[in-house]
């Protein structure tokens, strides 16, 4: 019941960022385009899982591929005028064993990944391959640290360690495994910025991020003034802990 609610609230953040999203998307950007760079050539059938407004579709395309966008939000789905299906990373409505390339960016993050790398498992054809880019757990460490100095409560999502990945690939039928972890810094101008960006990216569900309650207004002022102190010549430091998963289906 909670997970349902979750994916609820989760489907629409983004359904309501899907205007915004192209605008403020920078380092999802450089992510997408650090994964398309790791798909090789293919004839079949191309996935993107969680496409959002469509950014890879075309560059997928260019690889040889037919390429079906999928994602649960459907204003995502809407902007991205492509050959597209509205539905979960976690309950594919494809048939077994039809797909080349499963690739999903960013996505991953917001599932139950048992259940996404199980319907990956289960689309990709023998051979296929995988390829996801989703966060570690140093995403937003500057913005979790200045909420701890607010308070004790978690209002930055937790994201699971990239180690956590290989056994329950390998259990699901993959081999050839590579996981690789890479940072990636953006900057904003201010703290205020920074939170209405990643409200415009769709990413501030779950965790609260703002102190609520009766002393919420000095709890928020204290993580400003301690986020505040990190700023240096670019701006507010805001990590990004990319991992990225390669592999091929036995
Ligand atoms: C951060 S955006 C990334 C979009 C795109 N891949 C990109 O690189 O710009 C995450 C996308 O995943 C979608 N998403 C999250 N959980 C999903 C799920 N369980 N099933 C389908 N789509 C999901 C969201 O609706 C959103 O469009």
């Amino acid at each position: 019941m909670r997970a349902d609610l979750e994916k609820r609230a989760i489907r629409a953040a983004f359904g309501n960022a899907a205007p915004r999203y192209d605008d403020v998307a920078h380092v999802q950007r450089r992510i997408a385009d650090a994964l398309i760079a790791k798909c090789a050539v293919t004839t079949g059938i191309v996935l993107d899982a969680g496409s959002g407004t469509g950014y890879a579709l075309e560059k997928l395309q260019a690889l040889g591929a037919d390429c079906v966008a999928l994602d649960h939000a459907l204003p995502m789905l809407m902007a991205s005028r492509q050959c597209s299906v509205c539905a979960d990373i976690e309950a594919l409505p494809l048939r077994s064993a039809c797909l080349a390339l499963y690739y999903s960016s960013l996505a991953w993050q917001w599932t139950d990944t048992t259940r996404a790398i199980g319907e990956a498992a289960r689309v990709l054809q023998p051979g296929g391959t995988l390829a996801v880019a989703t966060l570690g757990p140093d995403t937003l460490n500057e913005l979790r640290a200045a909420f701890r100095h607010a308070d004790s409560d978690e209002h930055v999502r937790q994201f699971a360690p990239a180690a956590s990945y290989e056994s329950q690939l390998s259990a699901a039928g993959f081999e050839a495994v590579e996981i690789q972890r890479v940072a990636f810094v953006a900057h904003a101008a201010d703290f205020r910025t920074m939170l209405h960006d990643i409200k415009a990216l769709g990413a501030n569900v779950v965790g609260g991020m703002r102190p609520k309650g009766l002393f919420g207004v000095q709890r928020f002022r204290r993580a400003e003034s301690y986020y505040q102190s990190l700023s240096n010549d670019m701006g507010l430091p805001v990590t990004y802990d990319a991992v990225f998963i390669t592999a091929r289906r036995a």
